[in-house]
């Protein structure tokens, strides 16, 4: 698969044709999900849904039934495993032509946890809806892109850093890293809030977490969910440009602008 390219195409696709998922894409979709690693080692459970026979529904999702859920067990370091086990889903579904949304909250979450059989200390973060997007957006859907500026992004320099958080990194000096910076620039998040913050340091690429004020209720913190995408687009963008990094959670101990910390490194 040509990551860079889903990576580049992928948008968020809440307009459907309403032409049924083909079983083939969804053969080939649960197996990725089945067969999805994280570098933490944790188990997601996926299953594909029907918002008919489960009696789904989502307000921002019109012509499609078809849904995937994942669930894993509460554990510490369990959002940004989610993160990075469903986003590999998401980008190979861009692959067969197959349309995504993460959705953590405009569902009703009780029906899909109902319907993935959710147990005591198991938590389901986040659902998507599979089918062909439609040509056209609705109109909520193109009023929702504006009002979270879903189509932008910061700028390289806002979010990646050389050495120190004082020295931005520009696109023209990330060298062998550039294409995998880009892969994390353009990450879906939460809100569009885009919480990762890197630091390269020689041979380090180290991941801080931006948080923004009612994305964390001490149980479980959404942009970590978005931590686990941004990783798993460096990881994937890196080793598409020949590069071989290594997954380590070691802080370095930098100093911290506020309302920032560390996740997670990669060493090259
Ligand atoms: C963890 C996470 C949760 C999200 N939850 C929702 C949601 O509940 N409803 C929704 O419509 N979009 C949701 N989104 C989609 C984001 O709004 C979207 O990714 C962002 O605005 C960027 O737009 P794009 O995906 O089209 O690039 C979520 C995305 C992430 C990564």
């Amino acid at each position: 698969m040509d990551i860079m390219q889903a990576i580049k195409t992928r948008r968020s696709v809440r307009t459907f044709d309403s032409m049924t998922l083909a079983a083939d894409d969804a053969k080939q979709i649960i197996e990725c999900a089945k067969s999805a690693k994280n570098p933490y080692g944790m188990d997601v459970e996926f299953r594909l849904l029907d918002a008919k026979k489960d009696g789904l529904s989502s307000v921002v999702i019109n012509g499609t039934d078809s849904f995937i859920a994942g669930k894993m067990t509460r554990a510490a370091h369990a959002e940004e495993a989610f993160g990075y086990t469903f986003e590999q889903v998401v980008l190979f579904a861009q692959t067969l032509g197959v349309g995504t949304t993460w959705i953590a909250g405009t569902m009703d979450r009780a029906a899909f946890e109902r319907a993935m059989d959710l147990r005591e200390g198991e938590v389901m973060p986040c659902v998507s809806p599979l089918g062909y997007p439609a040509k056209k957006m609705s109109v909520r859907e193109t009023m929702m892109r504006k009002g979270i500026k879903a189509d932008t992004r910061f700028a390289f320099e806002e979010v990646f850093f050389d050495e120190t958080f004082n020295q931005p990194l520009a696109k023209e000096k990330a060298g062998r890293l550039e294409d995998a910076l880009e892969a994390v620039r353009l990450a879906p998040s939460a809100v569009n809030k885009q919480p990762w913050r890197v630091v390269v340091c020689g041979n380090k690429v180290h991941f801080f977490e931006k948080k923004n004020v009612g994305f964390d209720d001490n149980k479980w913190d959404i942009q970590k969910v978005d931590m686990g995408i941004a990783l798993c687009h460096f990881e994937m963008g890196a080793k598409q440009s020949g590069l071989n990094p290594v997954f380590e959670i070691q802080d370095p101990g930098l100093s911290l602008p506020e309302n920032t910390r560390y996740i997670a490194s990669f060493v090259l």
